[in-house]
């Protein structure tokens, strides 16, 4: 069993610090939050929200721009609120996270519906409050479209998501922008579609979007799509079909393990530079980014239940799991987990496991920790797709969640209790 000396926690993302051996999210120290709610607790930061997206506000001022928040990542309502009332719109791919948008207060223009697979019962209810547009991705989802929306004597705002068959050098699972993925339209046929759509009755073209992968930590890949995208926004227009707006998608990474993505005012600056090279810079601007809104500013923290040392591994039992955070089960990736409060002492090294019976519920592999059972740890980097990912399996119910501002913590989210989970089941007669 390698045994080092003095867990040293690494480098922690902004507004999550230490202070006399406690971890602080803000004002606040995550130990009385966790001793006031419970465990599994998931703890955001607002401030950590909002200066993610100042970055993006920096990086687009002085532009005609929508910034809309890909809602998958985290929908929680008083998330979705804090964005909406910062100024965002709001990205969404199902009827839910639409009637989600709705009540967090969102204006329905500022709302793009994405995804590939929109049911005409989804089509209706987002005309019928009047999103701003559809993101469509394919020639069959266009028609149907046109029928929904002329039966409710009414034309659909659309956009076409091109395939872009660039490479976002990402997870296999979360690289969208390749040719022989489920996404988009491919470059070829772009140019016939705008064609088609423009000849639909029921749809009014307004833009095009890209979307090339998530956790994307080069820019390169953005500058290749947006030199694609730009080829085929001077053909679709030469074509006869005026494109107002451009939506360059989401998928700019976060720093999980050491990663260096761009900023994003950085990667603006660049994709401007390039947008005016080209002759474009007076097209709205929207984008869709998710992860790299809320990723860093949340935690899960989560208790020590066991320790269970072994002959080939040891074990640390924590009381989350694969339901609350399945990242790790899903894509093998990686989040930091550090104590709450840093033990000086022998560390070991661990696999820190959740109660869910499963091999694959794992949080982190080979960690160095200094542990006692009770202890409280934090899984980092946990603010993007795992709430929004979180499920019941093994009749788990979800984690309470809470959002601080400054000094302030405010329940966001109820822990989900057992009657609740019961809720909507019958039993036979
Ligand atoms: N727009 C579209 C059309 C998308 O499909 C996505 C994410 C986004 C925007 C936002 O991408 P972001 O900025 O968050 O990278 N569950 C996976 C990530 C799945 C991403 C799906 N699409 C994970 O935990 O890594």
């Amino acid at each position: 069993m390698p045994t080092t000396f003095g867990a040293v926690p690494a480098t922690l993302p902004p507004f999550f610090t230490y202070q006399n051996g406690q971890l602080m999210v803000e004002g606040l120290a995550l130990s009385a939050l966790a001793q006031r709610h419970g465990t599994p607790l998931f703890v955001y930061s607002k401030a950590a929200i909002l200066a993610a997206l100042g970055a993006y506000q920096r990086g687009l001022a002085g532009r005609a721009h929508q910034i809309c928040y890909a809602m998958k990542a985290n929908s929680t309502l008083a998330i979705l609120q804090t964005l909406v009332r910062a100024g965002c719109g709001l990205d969404i791919v199902s009827g839910g996270e639409l009637e989600r948008a709705l009540a967090a207060g969102v204006e329905p223009s500022k709302v793009i519906f994405s995804g590939v697979g929109k049911t005409r019962a989804e089509m209706r209810r987002a005309l019928d409050v009047g999103i701003g547009c559809f993101n469509v991705e394919s020639r069959a989802e266009l028609d149907v479209l046109d029928e929904v929306a002329k039966s409710m004597s009414l034309r659909a705002p659309v956009s076409v998501r091109v395939n872009p068959n660039v490479d976002a050098k990402t997870h296999p699972y979360i690289s969208t922008g390749l040719k022989g993925n489920k996404f988009g339209i491919a470059h070829e046929d772009v140019v016939a579609t705008y064609r088609h759509a423009a000849s639909c009755a029921g749809l009014r073209v307004v833009g095009i979007d890209c979307h090339i992968g998530s956790q994307i930590t080069q820019a390169d890949p953005y500058l290749d799509a947006m030199d694609r995208i730009l080829d085929l926004v001077q053909a679709i227009e030469a074509a006869g079909v005026p494109i107002a707006h451009i939506d360059f998608g989401g998928g700019l990474g976060i720093d999980y393990n050491g990663d260096t993505p761009p900023e994003a005012d950085e990667l603006w600056l660049r994709l401007l530079r390039k947008l005016d090279t080209r002759g474009y810079g007076d097209r709205k601007i929207f984008i869709e980014p998710g992860r790299s809104l809320v990723g860093n500013a949340g935690v899960c923290v989560t208790e020590v239940l066991y320790l269970k040392p072994g002959e080939q591994k040891h074990f640390l039992i924590v009381d989350a799991a694969m339901n609350d955070l399945p990242r790790p089960a899903m894509y093998q990736a990686f989040h930091q987990i550090v104590p709450l409060a840093p033990r000086t002492g022998p560390t070991a090294v661990w696999d820190v496991v959740g109660p869910v019976c499963e091999s694959g519920d794992w949080l982190g592999r080979d960690r160095a920790l200094a542990v006692q059972a009770g202890d409280l740890l934090a899984v980092m980097s946990a603010g993007a797709y795992c709430m929004s990912m979180a499920s019941n399996y093994n009749t788990r119910g979800r984690a309470a969640e809470l959002l601080v501002d400054g000094e302030t913590a405010t329940l966001i989210r109820a822990r989900e209790s057992a009657t609740d989970q019961l809720r909507f089941e019958s039993l036979l007669p």
